[in-house]
């Protein structure tokens, strides 16, 4: 990959990365158009990383379909899948990894402590085996795309970080590849977030300005689906992530819950 990489930027050409867990859908369409936007050689990468996941956690059990993710890519004009085995990233004696100090912390750290620092890990080994110019990651997951601004601050990546918007079923819900674990039913309480959001807006829009207010009442939209268990709803700054009680700024409303056993991710900007 590096040589393939090193080669295309030799031609001249800009290499738009996108990197991926598989189990491809519309949301991550949505990324590869956007890379081809900004790039004219566009590689898209597939890897269940496991650092990210931690006991317990879905890693064995998370959704596949290769033959369906290489007929996606292929239609999005992608030119080059990279496809590593764990073994080739993690190799025997390994033990380098890449971890940032605060952003981490709030929100999906709280309760999944080590997530981030699996995240933050392979993108930099990716970014290293790729070479792109340009990478593009989702808003869907917030908070990982701030930590990967920072991180490639920090690190003094030479690469543009280009944040794509959250893509969404005709329904309304988030689209996920965990969302293939909801039953029917389950389908349905999952709205509530998207409800939630919506409905917060619609306060903030008409002046109130209460992170505490704004929280209940997506507490209540969403604890009146049964099934649903909550793991963290927060308002924070959209760079920090710091909480804020009193919305007089654009702010992030950020969402996970737990509908049966699958974790749903969900955020908006509020704005005044
Ligand atoms: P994965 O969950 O496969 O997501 C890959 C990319 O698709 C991420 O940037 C994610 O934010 C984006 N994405 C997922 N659902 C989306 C939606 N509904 N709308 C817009 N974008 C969406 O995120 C990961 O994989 C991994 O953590 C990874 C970055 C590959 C590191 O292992």
């Amino acid at each position: 990959m590096q040589k393939l990489s090193e080669s295309m930027r030799l031609k001249g050409k800009k290499v738009a990365f996108i990197p991926t867990m598989g189990f491809l859908h519309e949301g991550h369409m949505s990324l590869l158009r956007e890379g081809q936007k900004h790039g004219d050689y566009l590689v898209l990468s597939i890897f269940v990383n496991p650092t990210q996941f931690a006991a317990g956690e879905d890693l064995d059990t998370y959704p596949s379909n290769l033959d369906g993710d290489f007929a996606m890519a292929e239609n999005e004009g992608v030119n080059a899948v990279f496809l590593p085995d764990s073994n080739s990233i993690y190799g025997d004696n390994y033990q380098t990894y890449v971890e940032l100090e605060n952003l981490p912390l709030f929100l999906c750290g709280q309760n999944r402590p080590s997530h981030f620092k699996g995240v933050s890990t392979v993108v930099a080994k990716l970014f290293n085996i790729v070479k792109p110019h340009v990478a593009v990651f989702g808003q869907k997951d917030f908070q990982q795309l701030a930590i990967i601004r920072q991180m490639t601050i920090d690190l003094n990546f030479d690469i543009e970080i280009i944040g794509a918007p959250i893509v969404r079923e005709s329904d309304g819900l988030a689209m996920s590849s965990r969302n293939s674990y909801l039953t029917e039913k389950q389908r349905v309480y999952g709205l509530s977030l998207i409800k939630a959001l919506q409905k917060t807006q619609e306060l903030v829009s008409n002046g109130e300005k209460s992170s505490e207010v704004l929280i209940n009442t997506a507490l209540k939209i969403i604890t009146s689906n049964p099934e649903t268990s909550i793991d963290y709803l927060t308002i924070c700054d959209p760079v920090y992530l710091d909480k804020v009680s009193v919305v007089d700024k654009p702010v992030l409303f950020a969402l996970a819950v737990n509908v049966g056993d699958t974790r749903l991710i969900d955020n908006a900007i509020l704005t005044p």
